[in-house]
C-alpha cells in the first residue's frame, strides 16, 4: 500500500509546505499529497484552502494575491513562523523536490470552489516540462477537471468523493480514470473488491487511526492518505510491506 503523506507530514509540520513534504519523505512515505490553486498572476501554488487565513498570517483569497504577495505571508504555526521552508510553495518547487526521488505525487486540483482558468493545462504542461508524467496522479473533487485532464494527457487520474456516488465503479470506468479516492467513511470491503475487479486502484483519505490503517492493509487497498506518515510506515513495516 502506498503511504501518501497528506499535505506532507502534516500532523507534525505546517501542511502543504516544503518542510512538511521533506519530512513526509523522511518518514518513509512513498507518496505525497498536495493541493494546488492559482495566484492572481497565474502561478500554480500549493495550499489547501481558497483563503490563506487558516494557515498563514494574512487574509484573503489565493486568487487575489500575486505570487510575490503570497510568498510574503508567514506561516500561522508559531513554531514555524520564521522558517523559510514554511511559506506557500509553488508547484514548481514541489516538482524540484521530488524529481530525483522515488516518490509518487498526488496533485489535487482544488477547482471545486473556485474554477481557476486553465489550471488543468498549466499543471499538465509543467509536469510534461519536468518529464514527471509517470510519478504523478491527478485528482479532484471536481470531476469536470478530471475530464479536462483526460482529454489532454495520459497522466494517471483519480476521482475524489465525500458523498456516496451511485455505482461508483461503473461511473469511474465511464470517466476512464485509474483510481477512486473515497473518504474513509464510504469504504467497504465490497467496494474495494469491485474496484479491483475492474482494474481501478483505491486510494483512501484521510486515514489517521491505526485500526483503519491495519484494516485497509488487510483489504489490499492501494494507497492511503495520512497526516501520520511515520505511524503508517511503522504499521506497513509490521506487515513487511
Ligand atoms: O486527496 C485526499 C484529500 O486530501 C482530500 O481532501 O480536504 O484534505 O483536500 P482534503
Ligand atoms: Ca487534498
Amino acid at each position: 500500500m502506498i503511504n501518501f503523506a497528506h499535505r506532507g507530514a502534516s500532523s507534525d509540520y505546517p501542511e502543504n509546505t516544503i518542510l512538511s513534504l521533506k519530512e513526509g519523505i523522511k518518514s518513509g512515505a512513498k507518496g505525497l499529497e498536495i493541493d494546488v490553486h492559482k495566484s492572481k498572476d497565474n502561478k500554480l501554488v500549493v495550499i489547501h484552502d481558497e483563503d490563506i487565513e487558516r494557515t498563514f498570517m494574512g487574509r484573503g483569497l489565493v486568487k487575489d494575491f500575486t505570487l510575490a504577495e503570497l510568498k510574503s505571508f508567514k506561516n500561522r504555526k508559531k513554531l514555524f513562523r520564521d522558517n523559510e521552508e514554511c511559506r506557500i510553495p509553488t508547484l514548481k518547487e514541489v516538482l524540484d523536490l521530488i524529481k530525483d526521488k522515488d516518490i509518487l505525487l498526488n496533485i489535487e486540483l482544488k477547482t471545486d470552489i473556485i474554477p481557476y482558468p486553465n489550471i488543468e493545462e498549466d499543471v499538465i504542461n509543467l509536469i510534461n516540462e519536468y518529464k514527471l508524467e509517470d510519478k504523478i496522479i491527478l485528482s479532484s473533487f471536481n470531476h469536470e477537471s478530471i475530464k479536462k485532464v483526460k482529454a489532454i494527457s495520459k497522466i494517471k487520474t483519480g476521482i475524489l468523493y465525500k458523498k456516496p456516488i451511485k455505482d461508483v465503479v461503473q461511473y469511474a470506468k465511464s470517466l476512464g480514470v485509474d483510481a477512486i479516492h473515497p473518504d474513509l467513511i464510504l469504504v467497504s470491503e465490497k467496494l474495494i473488491k469491485e474496484a479491483h475487479e475492474n482494474n481501478l486502484m483505491v486510494n483512501i483519505y484521510t486515514v489517521n487511526i491505526p485500526f483503519f490503517m491495519r484494516l485497509l492493509i488487510a483489504n489490499n487497498v492501494d494507497g492511503a492518505f495520512t497526516d501520520y506518515p511515520e505511524l503508517l510506515n511503522e504499521i506497513l513495516q509490521e506487515n513487511n510491506i
